[in-house]
């Protein structure tokens, strides 16, 4: 059998799949199940904010002919619930996802990750697209170089950060160089593709009631800018940052082109809601059968090796 076992800043992942935060990590239950999942490599928990949070009215979720699209508005159940489940130990690696609402509470929530027990991974999402009246931070470069300068003055742990889709080459060049200034772990590239619309044509009305129907895209729809995102990061990136791909996953295909993109893992979200832990049993099969037909016995047989026309 292959061996997908992954590492990432020293921590040792079982498997190189992860649920895309926000989808079955919600509730101690669903992170339970992720880690007791068939091949997954661990979970990564919903976005913590400071406190608690019931998130956006619904319908906030629709399911589309080719992928999703949510405006959740962070609803979880806050950052002690979520700190006290990593700190536990578990059968497979965790990684705490934390968005603060303004820039004090990313500070704020990073200073009290740097002062507990947790020794793991973190990830800062600056990406989310759905709280009402926020920007998505990691569109503002000054911002995020700012607040990347002020966490790195006083947090030691590892640290990685959630990226919105960017797309125009020198947005790639002009993040990578941010990113490059700073001892990340990695990146998870991409969250959702922010701000899309849909209408069913029979009520004329949009399909989620928050932000008059705007909401992130996911699923098999955005394949194409998630690939584009990891290879275009790592080919810029210190080989150090390392690269979780996110978005568009719904096969083994899709998972060998993040790959052959350089994604050091994977994650699953749309597909996961839709399909359950089970996915990951399926991408690996699937993954394992083009591996095999390719004559690969290792993902770094091919790891980043996409090969241009
Ligand atoms: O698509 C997303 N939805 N991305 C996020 O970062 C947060 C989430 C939500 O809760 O709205």
């Amino acid at each position: 059998a292959i061996d997908f076992k992954t590492t990432m800043a020293s921590v040792e992942f079982p498997s190189i799949f992860l649920n895309a935060s926000g989808v079955n990590c919600m509730t101690v239950a669903e992170m339970d199940e992720m880690i007791n999942a068939a091949c997954t490599g661990g979970v990564v928990t919903k976005s913590a904010t400071p406190q608690q949070r019931e998130g956006n009215p619904q319908p906030r979720y629709y399911q589309l002919e080719h992928g999703s699209i949510n405006s959740m508005g962070l609803p979880n159940a806050g950052f002690p619930y979520y700190l006290d489940y990593v700190t536990k130990e578990h059968a497979k690696p965790t990684i705490l996802s934390v968005a603060g609402l303004q820039m004090s509470d990313n500070i704020e929530l990073l200073h009290k990750i740097q002062a507990s027990e947790y020794t793991g991974l973190t990830e800062l999402n600056l990406s989310c697209p759905n709280v009402i009246g926020k920007p998505q931070v990691a569109y503002d470069f000054e911002e995020t170089d700012a607040l990347l300068a002020e966490i790195f003055s006083f947090y030691t742990k590892p640290l990685g950060v959630k990226l919105p889709p960017y797309f125009d080459l020198v947005h790639f060049d002009q993040m990578a160089a941010i990113l490059n200034k700073y001892p990340l772990t990695h990146i998870n590239t991409v969250n959702s593709v922010g701000n899309g619309l849909w209408i069913d044509i029979d009520t004329e009305k949009v399909v989620i009631k928050p932000k008059q129907g705007f909401g992130g895209l996911g699923g098999a729809m955005i394949l194409p800018t998630a690939l584009a995102n990891v290879r275009a990061f790592r080919q810029r990136l210190n080989p150090s940052i390392k690269i979780i791909g996110t978005g568009g996953v719904t096969s083994g295909k899709d998972v060998f082109m993040h790959l052959l993109c350089g994604a050091d893992m994977v994650s699953v979200g749309t597909a996961l809601l839709h399909e359950g832990v089970g996915i990951f049993q399926r991408l690996t099969d699937e993954l394992a059968a083009i591996m095999a037909e390719k004559g690969y016995t290792s993902i770094e047989d091919f790891r980043g090796k996409v090969q241009d026309f």
